[in-house]
């Protein structure tokens, strides 16, 4: 079962409102989800997400192969059982994973052979491997395989990779069976160079895909190119299919996104920069380690509505951190999930209501974005 329903478009940009239904439930667009890498959102229970609002999580198809291993979750009863998450979810295919974080890794037509970044055991994943571990994985939204190539790289690069990764996703289409429990997404690829983007875009939408994914984009490329590929891209994808731009999650890359048409996100973002004590509010981030909050009994953000923000200060927050306290990671990553969840529901809000840009612009001005 997999459905989008496209609710409105905006009229002041390219935003759009929709919902998704899939066997584990819907969820409503533009969406951000929440990043449980190795089968968990770190610090965070399941039934903490869902009180935050999380409609649908992602995982890694890379790191749960290398650990537990396929065989464990199968046994288990796939992903959502073995998480204890009933709600969707959606895995990478392992093509951003593999270059990023493997050594010695060797691109072939075939795939991809790798060293593990955790003891350097051979490894190989292919089209039809990665396929093979998201329909164990049992995740409700699966991805092709692709290659997400660095920035910058030459056209020449780009455009090999791009061609490959569109042969990968024929392979992966065709390799997969599950169709009726498991939606395949293609990616389109085509680093910084619209002709490639455009090729990608075409191609992808012509293999008709149930949705459609972004890659290669916040790669440390300036936030304008970015959006100007992006805006360019989404120009192509067919309206009643969803749109996902894949890892980003700083509110102004969100803004810009759904303004350019995008209907889902996700990013480490939030939950990593959590870790570290930084803490995101709607006057800009702040760092909770700092001296200034040492007598600040105030909530993180005074308005917030979050468990975090309900019940505990700033100046205990930073003694958490200080100390080395586990409860300080917890306590700040449900705050910033929460407030990127409650954004994007105001945002959907907006659109809902046509005022989108107005919203963006009052976020913008109190936030210290330009
Ligand atoms: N996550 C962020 N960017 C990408 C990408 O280009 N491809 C894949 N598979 N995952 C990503
Ligand atoms: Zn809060």
């Amino acid at each position: 079962m997999f459905k989008f329903e496209l609710l409105k478009t905006a009229k002041d940009s390219k935003a759009r409102l929709g919902k998704i239904t899939t066997n584990h439930g819907e969820i409503e667009t533009p969406i951000f989800m929440p990043v449980g890498t190795r089968a968990t959102v770190k610090t965070m229970t399941p039934d903490e997400l869902k009180e935050i609002g999380s409609q649908i999580i992602l995982s890694n198809t890379y790191h749960l192969f290398l650990r537990p291993g396929t065989e464990i979750i199968e046994k288990a009863g796939g992903l959502h059982k073995f998480m204890n998450w009933d709600k969707p979810i959606l895995t990478d295919s392992g093509g951003f994973q593999v270059f990023s974080l493997s050594d010695n890794r060797k691109i072939t037509e075939e795939g991809v052979h790798f060293r593990s970044h955790i003891d350097g055991s051979k490894m190989f994943i292919s089209p039809e491997k990665s396929i093979d571990i998201q329909n164990i994985l049992g995740s409700d939204i699966i991805m092709a395989f692709d290659e997400c190539a660095p920035y910058p790289a030459s056209h020449e690069y780009i455009d090999n990779s791009m061609r490959r990764t569109l042969r990968w996703a024929e392979r992966c289409k065709e390799h997969h069976k599950n169709t009726d429990n498991q939606t395949l997404f293609g990616i389109i690829q085509g680093g910084m160079y619209k002709d490639l983007r455009e090729i990608s875009a075409r191609e992808m939408v012509d293999m008709d895909f149930k949705g459609y994914s972004i890659g290669g984009l916040s790669v440390g490329e300036p936030i304008d190119l970015m959006n100007d590929i992006l805006d360019f891209t989404t120009d192509f994808m067919p309206e009643s299919k969803p749109r996902y731009l894949m890892g980003v999650g700083s509110p102004d890359y969100l803004f810009e996104a759904v303004e350019r048409g995008v209907d889902m996100a996700d990013c480490v973002l939030p939950t990593r920069i959590a870790r570290n004590g930084t803490v995101l509010t709607h006057n800009g981030k702040i760092a909770i380690k700092n001296a200034l909050y040492k007598e600040d009994f105030s909530a993180l953000d005074k308005e917030c509505d979050c468990y975090t923000c309900r019940n505990f200060s700033k100046a205990y927050i930073r003694h958490l951190f200080n100390v080395d306290e586990i409860l300080g990671m917890r306590l700040a990553t449900i705050h910033n999930l929460y407030f990127l969840l409650d954004m994007m529901k105001n945002i959907r809000e907006s659109i809902r209501g046509d005022y989108f840009l107005e919203y963006k612009d009052d976020f913008y001005k109190k936030y210290g974005y330009k």
